[in-house]
């Protein structure tokens, strides 16, 4: 009889190694718009849960909730790099990211071998936000994270994949940003990693082709001051400030490349850049 192998037996490098590593860690993992081309992720997150990690994923959607405007015939307008969200546009947030993008990366969890369950930030008051800026419309700054949804999740074993929208007090969605969401998730639940995976293979400070491999508070103020980080990298940084009190360090890294997320996780060389106090 073939003995069909487990996921954490087909991974290329030393499993015990793996499991002495990573059993029992909490990895908080922000998914960008533009990743799963390579679709290394479900195997890698299989692995990671043979090895005994909990895996939080946060998932973006805007390249996509963009598209289905587009075919809805509504204008996506961007006010200083965030989406001005009103309440049709809100609709199309919630159906794109909980409906489409969340239910997506489920099953290919599940169909990689991990199990998987799908949470919205309005599940058990997950995410609690408040309106940020009038001029933004329905957009929210997350005021409080509820982890006992995500502990129930992953207590029965499943990997947590959580879709970025979340509730006020009074119960109305707001949109909120992805990258600060995964942050107050991780700290919320007390994470030893958080990893942003990305379109681009790390930051960078300019001047040279090749991103910094590491970048302290202090430089990062600096860069995000000189609008030499910018966009969708603010959030992203600003993300990893804001967890270092809990994580220690934060992994900017390219989730382009096949096998990004374990690679990260076993500090193979190279891999994006790494937020951590100087
Ligand atoms: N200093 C920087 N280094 C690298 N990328 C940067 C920097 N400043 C801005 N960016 C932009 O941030 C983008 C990543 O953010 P975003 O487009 O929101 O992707 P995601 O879907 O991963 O959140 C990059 O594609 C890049 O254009
Ligand atoms: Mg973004």
């Amino acid at each position: 009889m073939t003995m069909v192998p487990t996921a954490l037996e087909s991974w290329d490098g030393d499993p015990g190694f793996l499991r002495s590593t990573m059993n029992g860690l909490t990895i908080v993992v922000k998914l960008g718009g533009s990743v799963g081309g390579e679709d290394t992720l479900p195997a890698d997150v299989a692995v990671l849960q043979d090895a005994g990690a909990r895996v939080v994923l946060v998932h973006g959607g805007g390249p996509l909730i963009t598209r289905w405007m587009e075919r809805l015939g509504m204008e996506a307008r961007f006010v200083d790099g965030l989406r001005y969200t009103d309440a049709e546009t809100l609709d199309v947030v919630r159906m794109v990211l909980s409906g489409l993008v969340n239910g997506e990366i489920v099953a290919r969890l599940e169909a990689s071998g991990a199990r998987a369950i799908g949470l919205s930030g309005g599940d058990d008051g997950l995410l609690r936000a408040v309106l940020r800026d009038q001029r933004l419309g329905m957009v929210g700054e997350v005021s409080a994270v509820n982890p006992v949804p995500i502990e129930l999740v992953l207590g029965s074993g499943c990997t947590a994949v959580v879709a970025p929208v979340a509730v006020t007090d009074e119960g109305q969605f707001l949109n909120v940003n992805a990258d600060t969401a995964a942050a107050e998730i991780a700290t919320a639940i007390s994470a030893d990693k958080i990893i942003y995976l990305t379109d681009v293979a790390g930051i960078s400070d300019g001047s040279s082709p090749t991103p910094l491999s590491r970048l302290g508070p202090a430089r990062a103020r600096q860069l995000i001051e000189a609008r030499v980080i910018a966009g969708g990298m603010i959030p992203k940084v600003e993300g990893s400030l804001r967890a270092l009190c809990q994580t220690g360090a934060a992994h900017i890294v390219d989730g382009r490349r096949p096998h990004c997320l374990l690679d990260v996780l076993v500090g193979r060389a190279g891999l994006g850049t790494t937020v951590a106090p100087d």
